[in-house]
């Protein structure tokens, strides 16, 4: 089964001077946690808002500083080994460096001299960033293959608030896993829909009924299939996670508005991942606040919309349908029930009664089932690296037809 290359990585990193440098550090930390081999380069600016010692001891690598040069050329050497240029912070004065080509600094050359995938996070005060010519220099960049990554609206540290903040190092680590990992044949350029969470189904305007996913499970799987080169729509219940960067993401409430961003989506998809817990029963709505002396102890629920069934019924032949089962007992059996009697390609079942059987945390123990007998036991992982065999197992679905 292919898989996706994520680990390990040469990347050097680029740091500007501007107050967003702080956040290098913690960039530079949570990719070196990954397992990349992480080399900083500051410019004589960035030296001053983030010791040099800092990056190095997080890096664990030495800090290419344009403030100590030599006649080593370790900039030109490095650009030739690492797999991608990373700049955060960005500022609007190296930014217009790199649109015309200048090459007056350690990091300008690199920029230069490197021939691999270019990443920069800009940070700036709003109306630097909005300028006409920091416009230009960065619609300069994009033409010329960078990425491009601007942070959310937010307080500057100028006293603004406006666009122009660096994204969170969360989100750097996340762009460059996307930009590191190999697309997968059968799922580049594919259209995906995922879906997570749970649903939330009012009793009244101050009460409802939900569970307890988190929607970890189909954030891992979101990401995993984007990086696979997948366009993802993930549609998502009331969640406490960081969403996705570079998928569209649909928010819902209710069963009822899972089943209508779902089924109204679900013609232009090839393949549809139904991971969220959807509420199977939602009670009767009362307008208003339900209330202690008024209440007989009985709620009346209603039966809500099974969308994985109605999926099964109207699915193309060349669309993949994968389903998800919590199970409290005979989980593969009753998984293999529910995988034929809704029509799906795929099923990955959990068992609930164990305790790290799947709800809320951050690992999982699955088994994946398909038609003709197919059974395979994923063990237990972080729902991460499941979410990475799912996507190769789709992946192989889609390439061969079969399993
Ligand atoms: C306190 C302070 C904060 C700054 N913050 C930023 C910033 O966020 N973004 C930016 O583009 N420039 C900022 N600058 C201006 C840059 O430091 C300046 O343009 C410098 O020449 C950038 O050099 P470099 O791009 O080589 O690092 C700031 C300057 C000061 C003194």
């Amino acid at each position: 089964m292919e898989t996706q290359n994520r680990l390990g990585s040469r990347i050097a990193f680029g740091v500007c001077g501007g107050i967003a440098a702080y956040k290098a550090a913690e960039s530079v930390r949570l990719l070196s946690q990954a397992g990349h081999d992480v080399h900083t380069i500051t410019t004589q600016w960035g030296a001053r808002f983030i010791g040099p010692l800092t990056l190095e001891a997080l890096s664990g690598n030495p800090c290419i500083s344009s403030d100590a040069i030599d006649g080593s050329m370790r900039h030109i050497a490095l650009m030739r080994e690492v797999d991608l240029l990373l700049v955060a912070p960005l500022t609007a004065e190296t930014l217009a460096k790199f649109a015309h080509g200048h090459a007056d600094h350690l990091l300008t050359q690199s920029y230069l001299a490197f021939r691999g995938p270019v990443v920069v996070f800009p940070a700036m005060n709003t109306a630097m960033l909005e300028h006409p010519a920091t416009q230009r220099n960065l619609d300069q960049l994009r033409a010329d293959g960078v990425r491009v990554i601007l942070g959310e609206s937010g307080a500057l540290a100028c006293g603004e608030t406006g666009p122009g903040r660096m994204a969170e190092p969360e989100l750097i680590a996340e762009v460059v896993e996307s930009v590191l990992t190999q697309p997968l044949p059968g799922l580049k350029g594919a259209r995906v829909l995922v879906t997570a969470g749970p649903t939330r189904e009012a009793l009244d305007p101050v009460r409802y009924l939900t569970n307890r996913s988190s929607g970890r499970m189909g954030l891992a799987l979101a990401r995993a299939l984007r990086n696979a080169g997948a366009i993802v729509t993930l549609v998502h219940g009331p969640i406490n996670e960081r969403l996705p960067w570079g998928t569209e993401n649909v928010a819902v409430t209710s069963a009822a508005q899972m089943a209508d961003a779902v089924l109204s989506r679900a013609d232009d998809q090839d393949v549809l991942v139904l991971c969220a817990a959807v509420a199977d029963y939602a009670p009767v709505y009362a307008a208003q606040k339900l209330k202690k002396d008024q209440f007989d102890g009985q709620l009346k629920l209603n039966r809500t919309q099974d969308i994985l069934a109605s999926l099964g019924q109207r699915k193309r032949t060349d669309q993949i349908l994968v389903g998800f089962a919590a199970e409290s007992e005979n989980v593969t059996a009753n998984a293999r029930r529910k995988l034929e009697s809704k029509n799906l390609d795929l099923i990955f079942a959990n068992d609930i009664s164990r305790p790290d059987g799947g709800f809320e945390g951050t690992e999982n123990a699955l088994f994946a089932l398909g038609p003709n007998g197919f059974c395979m036991d994923l063990g237990h992982h972080s729902k991460t690296e499941l979410a990475t065999q799912i996507t190769s197992i789709i992946n192989t679905k889609r390439t061969t037809g079969t399993l």
